[in-house]
């Protein structure tokens, strides 16, 4: 994307008129434990935004937390806590959690915000007055656990539902419902008519799937406030709370609207706030989600949208599950990753590599501490480390740390690379680019064992060769160093030092070949990823 500077005559306003690349997460459960499968989303939509500030993009990266609902009233009642009491000290942890993994997130919401609050209340407002709800009694089966009516479709054969939904009780309530009927047609024909919406294409094909073998039944939007008051009040009906999922995914336009943007504000009828930039968001660029989630956001949020007169996102980025050692994670069962430990035994960039290289964005993945170790030691360690650690001490040594004249023998793989992680990470493919990058950290160790340059350093007839061999070396560093800004920050940061360059981050395109100076001197080797013993068997 080009970057425009504006002359320094347009009024002020105008220089914040561009819209920025939006991308947000799923919002937290906040009395859920901050686990694996969390980390690995917001790790993703960490990379995307920072690829996307160092592709010259204006981001703005959402993320946040989930704060109503009835297991969030329970628990802070058993705990003999008010819920904004209990929902506070769980915030602070989740804080703590994003912290840990260095997310670079622009802004944090809690659905217990007055901001996200007061945009649930006006988008209510609006779409009752415009007749999209009506009130009636419901009679169906209710999972406590899951916060949702169940169907006939939900039962299993023998006539139960899946224990996973946990006690189901049969219950009878007025409430309000949200009429989707009308509205099955055109999601179909706008999800076939662009293709990229969501992503990837198996997930599309589930939603397709879905709509065209059902009829969408109209959504409750309402919980009486008699059973559950833990919720945002109907502004409408003071006998009701907004039900947790229509006020979760209102999350999304609810920061834009306090952040002045104008289409989300004229869509639910908020007066603009005078003072302060606004910045144009809406419609967000990628919703990052997990595949359990993926009928929420393909089948309910777009219809709320479109109800609204907001445009759709760009697209839904479905992610698949971690398991762990093939078992379905679980706290009971103890067979859970602590993210945290990992990161305090193994570093963060050891952390954000092996989910992302591990996983693609959409099949199921599966963790092994094996797995784990394994690719620490062959492509961080062995890789990487070793290139990085045995290059700029050659350098070093045979040098005085000086660089020497420029020589382009890597240039073409360099290249490659480069324009290959970049097609990647414009498409969202993180493993993708990964592997792209490795390609060169490969052919770069293979360059070390071709040219031999310790031996090349014992015959003074062959110096010209060996600085041919250490340009190209210490060059390589550099753009890997680049490359890697948006996974591996802090390495990337370390590899910067110790190339004597500044370590605050670079635009990608200074990957391109040539960047490092002939007469400049480099800075201290020091490992990027210390060897560690094999875990004991
Ligand atoms: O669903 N592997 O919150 P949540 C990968 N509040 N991803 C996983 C996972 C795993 N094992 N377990 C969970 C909610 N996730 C709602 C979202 S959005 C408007 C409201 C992912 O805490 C899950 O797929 O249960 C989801 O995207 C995210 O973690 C939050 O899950
Ligand atoms: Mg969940």
């Amino acid at each position: 994307m080009a970057v425009v500077e504006l002359p320094a005559s347009l009024p002020h306003s105008a220089r914040h008129m561009s819209k920025r690349f939006y991308l947000t997460t799923a919002i937290d459960y906040v009395n859920g434990q901050p686990h694996l499968g969390h980390a690995y989303e917001k790790i993703i939509a960490d990379v995307i935004a920072r690829a996307h500030r160092l592709l010259g993009d204006e981001v703005f990266f959402l993320t946040g937390l989930d704060e109503h609902g009835q297991k969030v009233q329970q628990a802070a009642i058993a705990e003999g806590k008010s819920p904004q009491a209990y929902c506070d000290e769980l915030a602070a942890i989740w804080g703590r959690f994003a912290a840990k993994l260095q997310l670079t997130n622009d802004d944090f919401v809690r659905t217990t915000d007055a901001r996200h609050k007061a945009a649930v209340q006006a988008l209510l407002a609006r779409l009752h007055r415009e007749g999209h709800f009506y009130q009636s009694p419901y009679r169906g089966f209710y999972s406590q656990k899951e916060e949702t009516f169940l169907t006939e479709k939900d039962r299993r054969p023998d006539g139960t539902f899946d224990p996973s939904y946990g006690d189901v009780v049969e219950l009878v309530e007025e409430n309000y419902y949200f009429k989707l009927k009308d509205q099955q047609q055109w999601l179909i024909d706008y999800i076939e008519a662009n293709p990229e919406f969501i992503a990837p294409s198996y997930r599309r094909n589930e939603v397709l799937g879905f709509l065209k073998n059902n009829t969408l039944e109209d959504l409750c939007i309402t919980r009486p406030a008699a059973r559950l008051n833990w919720g945002i009040p109907v502004p409408f009906d003071a006998g009701y709370v907004t039900y947790v999922w229509f006020d979760a995914l209102v999350n999304y336009i609810s920061v834009p609207a306090a952040r002045g943007d104008a289409a989300v504000l004229a869509a639910i009828g908020q007066a603009a706030d005078a003072g302060g930039a606004a910045v144009e968001l809406w419609p967000a660029d990628l919703h990052i989600i997990g595949k359990d989630i993926l009928k929420f956001h393909c089948v309910y949020w777009p219809i709320m949208l479109k109800a609204a007169g907001l445009a759709l996102p760009r697209q839904l980025l479905v992610h698949g599950w971690w398991q762990k050692d093939g078992v379905k994670m679980s706290k009971t069962t103890g067979n859970v990753v602590d993210p945290g430990a990992v990161i305090d035994e193994w570093g963060l960039d050891a952390f954000r590599f092996y989910v992302l290289r591990e996983l693609d964005i959409g099949p199921d993945g599966n963790w092994t501490d094996a797995g784990f170790a394994g690719r620490y030691q062959a492509e961080l360690a062995n890789g990487l480390g070793n290139l990085v650690n045995r290059s700029l001490s050659m350098l070093k040594r045979y040098r005085n740390g000086v660089v020497p004249a420029r020589s382009d023998e890597l240039a073409a793989d360099a290249g490659r690379a480069m324009t290959e992680t970049l097609t990647h990470l414009r498409a969202s493919e993180l493993q993708g680019a990964l592997v792209s990058v490795w390609q060169l950290v490969t052919r770069a160790n293979q360059y070390v064992d071709q040219t031999a340059p310790f031996k090349l350093a014992k015959d003074p007839a062959q110096a010209a060769r060996l600085d041919e061999v250490l340009y190209n070396l210490a060059e390589t560093c550099r753009v890997l160093g680049v490359l890697l800004q948006p996974f591996l920050p802090g390495t990337s940061a370390k590899i910067f030092r110790q190339l004597g360059l500044p370590d605050a981050t670079v635009p990608l395109s200074t990957a391109a070949w040539g960047g490092l100076r002939a007469g400049a001197t480099i800075g201290e080797p020091v490992a990027l990823f210390p060897r560690k013993d094999q875990p004991k068997k």
